[in-house]
């Protein structure tokens, strides 16, 4: 098969990450006889560096014209005081909303050569496995109208959280599908109490579970929601919830099974797939080659998966993580006190022995 990738290394440890995920991504292709293409492009910062602009049009098209799109991180503190049409974090936005991925799918599983590394008591973490299903297109983030206006005494910044019922729909669908080729639970997440966006998310999210009766669905208002994943994490099966509510959720999920190092994304159900790791740009480490790259790494599988239909070939690389974790490999995030720890290179030769070697496994 040709895969045609479009990479977007982006800002802080992006380049690191990346850069290894593609080589895990060639390595696979090369056993597995397919034909990889990457055409590398700026996001973000980087962008802005070269272009000033965090998405250029060249970059846009190049992503528009692949199958896949594998992003580092963008973000950077020399930006932090741009107006927000420079800022790299809206060059992801617009490029998750020009790719239409609405979709995006945040899986945090507890490995069990980590059940040590969770903050969290071991019985307490063991056999967690969330997929979190973050609506990716509305909410805070898109809403408007926005602004901050300083023109009249006190200044006053507004933000709007919208949702249309069919916004809600599609990524509930998705929800119940995924769930059924799971354990069949879905929990939906909101702020009912208090959001009319709450409230009309939990009618259609309940309207749209009655064409799922395999799917036992029940309803939970965020801060509880947060609560219980730190209390029981393994409860959870599938989180359904909408933008800003996932984006801090999947981060403590993050946190729960050991490293938000660890954890990949797929944004999907636009033109174009978009496979991201969940965790940021990392500044305060960017360059030294700690970084973890198994989020970047794992977000390539789920690429072969979502994208390419390749599950043999994503199975392998999550095998190759299995791997390299149980014989001790760690990253400095992953690492307790008296461990030995790995560079970015390090981790990443590690899955790619294990992905090229396949005389041992065929
Ligand atoms: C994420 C990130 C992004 C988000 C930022 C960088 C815009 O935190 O992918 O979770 O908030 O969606
Ligand atoms: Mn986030």
């Amino acid at each position: 098969m040709q895969l045609d990738v479009t990479s977007l290394p982006g800002d802080g440890i992006g380049p690191e990450v990346t850069s290894q995920a593609i080589r895990v991504l060639d390595g696979v292709a090369a056993r597995f006889g397919h034909e990889l293409s990457i055409d590398e492009k700026e996001i973000g910062g980087a962008a802005l560096k070269q272009f000033g602009n965090p998405l250029p049009d060249s970059t846009l098209q190049a992503c528009l014209r692949s199958k896949a799109v594998l992003l580092g991180a963008v973000g950077s503190p020399e930006f932090d005081r741009n107006s927000r049409n420079l800022r790299p974090e809206t060059g992801l936005l617009r490029l998750r909303r020009e790719l239409g991925a609405f979709a995006n799918l945040r899986p945090a599983v507890l490995y069990e050569s980590l059940a040590n590394r969770s903050p969290l008591r071991e019985e307490v973490v063991r056999g967690t496995d969330i997929l979190i299903v973050r609506e990716l297109l509305g909410g805070l983030y898109f809403g408007e109208p926005r602004s901050i206006n300083e023109s009249t005494g006190a200044t006053v910044a507004t933000n709007t959280m919208t949702y249309t019922e069919p916004e809600i729909e599609r990524i509930a669908r998705i929800g119940f599908q995924l769930a059924r080729t799971r354990r069949r639970q879905l929990l939906s997440v909101d702020k009912a109490n208090v959001l009319e966006c709450s409230r009309l998310w939990r009618e259609v999210v309940t309207r749209v579970g009655q064409h799922f009766p395999e799917v036992q669905l029940a309803h939970m208002y965020v801060d509880s929601a947060a609560m219980l994943l730190v209390l029981k994490p393994s409860s959870f099966d599938v989180i359904l919830t909408e933008n800003m509510f996932g984006d801090i959720l999947s981060d403590q999920a993050g946190g729960v099974v050991g490293s938000l190092g660890l954890l990949a994304s797929a944004s999907v159900g636009g033109l174009v797939g978009l496979y991201e790791p969940v965790h940021g740009s990392a500044p305060d480490i960017a360059g030294q080659g700690v970084a973890n790259p198994l989020g970047a790494i794992l977000s390539v599988a789920m690429m072969l998966r979502h994208t390419f239909g390749l599950h043999k070939e994503a199975e392998c690389v999550e095998a190759g993580v299995v791997a390299a974790l149980k014989a001790g490999f760690r990253t400095r995030d992953l690492a307790g006190a008296s461990e030995r720890t790995v560079s970015t290179d390090e981790m990443g030769n590690q899955i790619l022995q294990f992905v090229s070697d396949g005389a041992a496994r065929d």
